[in-house]
């Protein structure tokens, strides 16, 4: 007589794909590979970052901190009493002391951020610094539609979206997260919001391609995260750093190049690279003035002021 045959069961672990996982297995099945840059910010990627900002060649930071400082007196002439300040992926909440440093007496502070651990560190910072300010933080992707809880309906938001990370987005994108972002504010609503500008493509790519290497490292350090969360096979000394502007883009590249064909296993499944390919890791965006207020006004919204530095490399506007 015959045995049944015995049913392996496998468990939910063995069968299932993180998203991660499947971002990665379908950024490598295409002809140009590609992986998306929001996986860049485990910790390890995270204070990578925080390193970047540090670097000489990377300006926009600290063009867009001393922006701030200069233009928060008029940002903040908009505030009245219980009128909301929302962030847009607010991390470390570091750039908006710079205006709750003016309004924290008058207004509801709402850190909007994935990552519950980045909101826990930032929301007990802030409560030693402004005693007297109210934060209601909330977890959530910015990049999502999302609700906000009930009892804002009726207050009058400024969205506040710092750093240039609209620049990761192709245009078409950006319009889509500037709309989204308008019908979470509401009419009565207005942004702030930080754009990095066109310029010489030497300075850019220097910002992206620093001598002490840490973008470098920052970049390579996607391929560590393959390999720990998805048992992942590259042999990261295999891959170098790129970084290009792409001029009829008007974007930084950043990529990963090998310099010998071999075969990798991410997810248990095999990918092929050639002597020399590449994988795609992020762009960044530059805009000029116009070309960004013609981007948000795409969106539905009104262009007001805008501020630069006086070397006119990185601009923050209001759009309402
Ligand atoms: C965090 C998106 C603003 O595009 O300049 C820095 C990320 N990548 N160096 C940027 C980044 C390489 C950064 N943003």
């Amino acid at each position: 007589m015959r045995h049944m045959p015995t049913l392996e069961r496998l468990s939910a672990s063995d069968t299932t794909i993180s998203d991660f996982g499947l971002s990665v297995i379908e950024g490598l099945s295409r002809t140009q590979k590609s992986l998306p840059c929001r996986y860049f910010y485990d910790a390890r990627g995270s204070s990578l970052f925080e390193e970047i900002t540090q670097l000489p060649e990377y300006y926009p930071t600290r063009t867009e901190i001393g922006i701030l400082q200069a233009c928060a007196a008029e940002v903040v002439e908009g505030f009245s009493a219980g009128d909301v300040l929302l962030e847009f992926g607010s991390g470390s909440s570091i750039k908006t002391e710079i205006l709750l440093d003016r309004i924290a007496d008058r207004v509801v502070y709402v850190p909007l951020d994935v990552s519950e651990a980045a909101l826990a560190d930032a929301v007990a910072r802030l409560v030693e610094r402004y005693p007297a300010l109210e934060i209601r933080p909330v977890v959530a992707d910015f990049s999502k539609l999302v609700t906000l809880p009930k009892e804002f309906s009726n207050s009058r938001i400024t969205g506040f979206f710092p750093g240039s990370t609209i620049g990761n987005l192709a245009p078409k994108e950006a319009v889509r997260l500037l709309s989204n972002f308008r019908k979470v504010l509401g009419q009565s609503g207005r942004l702030i919001i930080g754009v990095d500008l066109k310029k010489d493509p030497r300075v850019l790519i220097r910002a992206y391609n620093d001598a002490a290497g840490v973008t470098a490292d920052f970049n390579l350090n996607l391929l560590l995260r393959i390999n720990r969360d998805l048992g992942g096979t590259f042999d990261l000394e295999a891959f170098r750093h790129k970084a290009l502007y792409n001029p009829r883009a008007g974007r930084i590249e950043m990529h990963l190049v090998t310099d010998r064909s071999q075969d990798i296993t991410v997810c248990g499944r095999l990918f092929h690279f050639a002597d020399g390919e590449s994988i795609h890791t992020e762009n960044s965006y530059k805009y000029t003035v116009p070309e960004f207020r013609e981007l948000a006004e795409k969106a539905g919204w009104k262009t007001n002021r805008v501020w630069t530095d006086p070397d006119n490399q990185f601009s923050v506007h209001e759009l309402t």
